[in-house]
């Protein structure tokens, strides 16, 4: 029996939870699997892929959103929070997939999305009717400002301003995305009341807990022109945590580019009852440019991108958990991004995963990624379909940039980059589909596929079994103190994970020609190769030629070393 404490090298005893040594995986249900043949994937779809998941290892699904929804942004502008969209299923099909999985030992995460609803959601079509209609408060209106204009100059992160004048009543209403995601009044006590009393309707549906959509903004003050980390923000999560998930064993992970380390132990301290963890971004958002953002990447900066992820392992060392990802429905991914998905394309998908699975916190992994699935290469704008791609496209070219040039762009950076159908084998439409799927395929599924790679032991698929297994059987790499070395070192990743008399070292080279280095004394260690991406054995001697993208982790005994 292990204890529910443990005392790790870090200061505080650790609570144990289950979703500590779990890996989550992240459903895109449009793009996952259709059972009917109408081109976009669907519950059933998923239900019918339980065994793969298993297979796989993970130990929950996050679905992005699928309740009913006008899809102006996929799903992320919700008409009715207690509908499932019909092009996904019923609410049967959804209760089938919760047991499923169960079955499975899998449980289901659903995508919280109360920062705003779609404009079809009948509050807002009733709150648009008159200025004095009951649900007018449930979102947010301001008189055009004394020009007769917008009220102030906070902006859409779709583009464009963050206000849109309804004539009916002539008041602006605030949409922080798209002009048909009004963002909810959460000063509205009635609106929190009713966003608890949703939750918990689906908390008794036997869900494992919550993905929460921009929770950062929810604390927003619209005159002070604040939308992230606002002065209510975290008194909000602790009546939310109250008031629904607070009393049930459940995971819960808010999606917050704003937030800082210091930030993420607001949410996340064992004492302060709020979330289980966020998403954080700077490791993301690291390389993009200080005006245009992801539309213009800076080159790679390893020494850099170490910075950030060892500054967030060791700030949430002794309290608070950290997520660990390369990608979800939102980024490129990450074996174009990071990799070489034309000529290491296996050994780099490999070493990517290797270098965040094994840090402290929980892995997520994106659908695809476990195949090493790249970005796109569209080359027309008809061929994208996402709004956030779409509206900038449009914002470009009035501005003067040539089409030819944005797509370039999208190419590395569009939404659409994660969002094209999952590749399951070499088959028409890649077995996501017998119809005609929403968004084009990916032409490379002819290659890269999930048939091929189970079958073959040697896969990233295999490479991602290993990882998620070795987190289930070694604490080293759930509770380990993290240390990083060689920090200067351009082109290698090193760090250590220590657990009482357990060492693991992690090496990754992030180029494509072979590295050699000197090895720190302390390094040096013979011990047992949990994994490889080449066919390292037990030892690390003083000085070492690492191949190209290789990784590989070593585990010692403190007694053998
Ligand atoms: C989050 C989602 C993204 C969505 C946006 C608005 O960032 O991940 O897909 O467009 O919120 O809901």
């Amino acid at each position: 029996m292990t204890p529910s404490r443990l005392k790790t090298q870090d200061a505080r005893t650790f609570e144990r939870k289950w979703w500590h040594a779990a890996t989550v995986y992240q459903i895109y249900p449009r793009s996952f699997c259709d059972s009917d043949g109408d081109g976009i994937g669907d519950i059933p779809g998923i239900i019918s892929k339980l065994d793969y998941l298993q297979s796989l290892g993970i130990s929950i699904i996050w679905l992005s959103p699928i309740f009913t929804s006008p899809m102006d942004d996929n799903g992320y502008d919700i008409s009715d929070y207690r509908g499932i969209a019909p092009e996904f299923g019923s609410l049967a099909d959804f209760d089938r997939l919760v047991s499923e999985a169960r079955k499975r030992g899998i449980g289901i995460l659903l995508d919280l999305v109360v920062n705003h609803t779609s404009d079809e959601h009948p509050w807002f079509e009733q709150a648009r009717r008159s200025r004095d209609n009951p649900y007018r408060d449930y979102y947010i209106w301001r008189d055009p400002s004394s020009t007769g204009g917008v009220p102030n100059s906070l902006t859409s992160s779709f583009g464009g301003p963050a206000w849109t004048l309804d004539p009916a009543t002539g008041q602006y209403y605030l949409h922080l995305f798209s002009r048909r995601q009004p963002d909810l009044n959460w000063e509205n006590p009635k609106v929190r009341a009713e966003i608890y009393e949703m939750m918990n309707w689906w908390l008794d549906r036997g869900i494992a807990g919550f993905r929460m959509d921009v929770i950062d903004l929810i604390g927003k003050q619209v005159d002070a022109e604040i939308t992230t980390d606002g002065p209510h923000l975290h008194s909000y999560l602790q009546e939310m945590n109250r008031e629904t998930f607070g009393s049930r064993d459940v995971l819960t992970v808010g999606e917050a580019w704003s937030a800082t380390p210091a930030a993420a132990l607001l949410y996340s301290a064992h004492d302060r009852r709020e979330l289980s963890m966020v998403f954080q971004f700077e490791h993301v958002t690291q390389d993009w440019d200080e005006t245009y953002g992801k539309w213009k990447a800076k080159p790679f900066d390893l020494v850099g991108l170490k910075a950030v992820f060892g500054k967030w392992q060791l700030a949430l060392a002794n309290d608070g958990w950290n997520s660990l990802f390369w990608g979800n429905h939102d980024l490129p991914r990450a074996v174009s991004r990071y990799g070489d998905a034309a000529r290491y394309h296996v050994e780099s998908a490999k070493m990517l995963a290797t270098v965040v699975h094994l840090m402290k916190g929980t892995p997520f992994v994106y659908q695809g990624e476990e195949i090493g699935m790249t970005n796109v290469s569209f080359s027309s704008v008809e061929q994208y379909k996402d709004i956030e791609t779409l509206n900038m496209h449009r914002l470009h070219v009035e501005a003067g940039m040539s089409s030819e040039d944005f797509i370039r762009g999208a190419n590395e950076s569009s939404r659409d980059n994660a969002r094209t159908p999952m590749q399951w084998s070499a088959a028409t439409n890649a077995g996501f589909t017998t119809g005609s799927p929403w968004i084009e395929l990916n032409p490379n599924h002819a290659t890269v596929n999930v048939a091929t790679q189970v079958a073959d032991e040697r896969s990233i698929w295999n490479h991602y079994c290993k990882l998620i297994g070795l987190r289930k059987q070694h604490e080293v790499i759930v509770y380990g103190h993290y240390q990083s070395w060689l920090d200067q070192h351009p082109d290698v990743f090193i760090y250590t994970r220590t657990l009482q008399q357990d060492r693991l070292v992690v090496v990754a080279n992030f180029r494509p020609e072979e590295v050699t280095l000197t090895i720190p004394e302390e390094l040096r260690q013979r011990g047992t190769c949990l994994i490889s991406n080449y066919n390292r054995v037990g030892a690390i001697e003083e000085n070492i030629t690492l191949r190209p993208y290789e990784a590989f982790a070593l585990l010692t005994h403190q007694t053998s070393r």
